[in-house]
């Protein structure tokens, strides 16, 4: 392993919205690997977790995400979509720990996946704005600005490591908007929206 770029679990604060203890933080055992690339000032070694999730979520052997039933909106298009965007995410993951291991993974081939993430996340944004808009979701904008900040930072990003080159620093934001915000943002933003749905449709029975 390459030195200055030690993985290792880390935690993050996640944002805001969801009720308070309403989440669980996984763990991860810190022998077995994981995808957040350490630092002193932002791990607590005694903790090691760094997300809302349950231990099954995770495969041990390579530190991806795995998806579970928290995860499921019963919206089928969303659901396949987050999904899709899960592989995509461990995808780049599996890159990231490559370029960790083995000097053939290139930096481009880092941010062309990571390029490929958020190609995605924006097609999903967008497919998830068009039923906002059809079921006239009132928190609409809201929702949107948080697609837009997510799709701004990552191409932010993004450009930054294809410039200034992959940095322990650059790729625990990376991780902390591509895992932690997004499944943040399914748990809580995406779900809210999925309730509103719902009652729609309960509504209009
Ligand atoms: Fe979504
Ligand atoms: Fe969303």
């Amino acid at each position: 392993m390459a030195q200055g770029r030690i993985w290792r679990p880390v935690e993050v604060a996640l944002p805001h919205k969801r009720a308070k203890g309403s989440f669980e933080v996984l763990k991860m055992e810190p022998e077995v690997g994981s995808f957040m690339p350490y630092s002193d000032s932002n791990v607590d070694s005694e903790v090691g977790s760094f997300m809302p999730y349950s231990d099954s979520n995770v495969d041990s052997e390579v530190g991806s995400i795995a998806w579970t039933k928290e995860l499921e909106t019963g919206i089928d298009v969303l659901d396949e979509q987050h999904r899709r965007y899960i592989e995509l995410l461990n995808d780049y993951i599996e890159k990231v720990t490559e370029y960790d291991r083995t000097p053939d993974i290139k930096v481009i081939q880092l941010t062309e996946s990571l390029n490929f993430l958020r190609e995605y996340a924006k097609e999903h944004f967008s497919a998830e704005e068009s039923i906002m808009k059809d079921a006239e979701y009132p928190d609409f904008e809201t929702h949107q600005e948080e697609h837009l900040h997510f799709l701004r930072r990552v191409g932010e990003l993004s450009k930054d490591m294809d410039t200034k080159g992959f940095s322990p620093k650059l790729s625990r934001e990376v991780n902390y908007y591509t895992i932690e915000w997004f499944i943040e943002h399914i748990l809580a933003s995406d779900m809210q929206l999925v309730e509103f749905l719902r009652l729609n449709a309960g509504k209009r029975r």
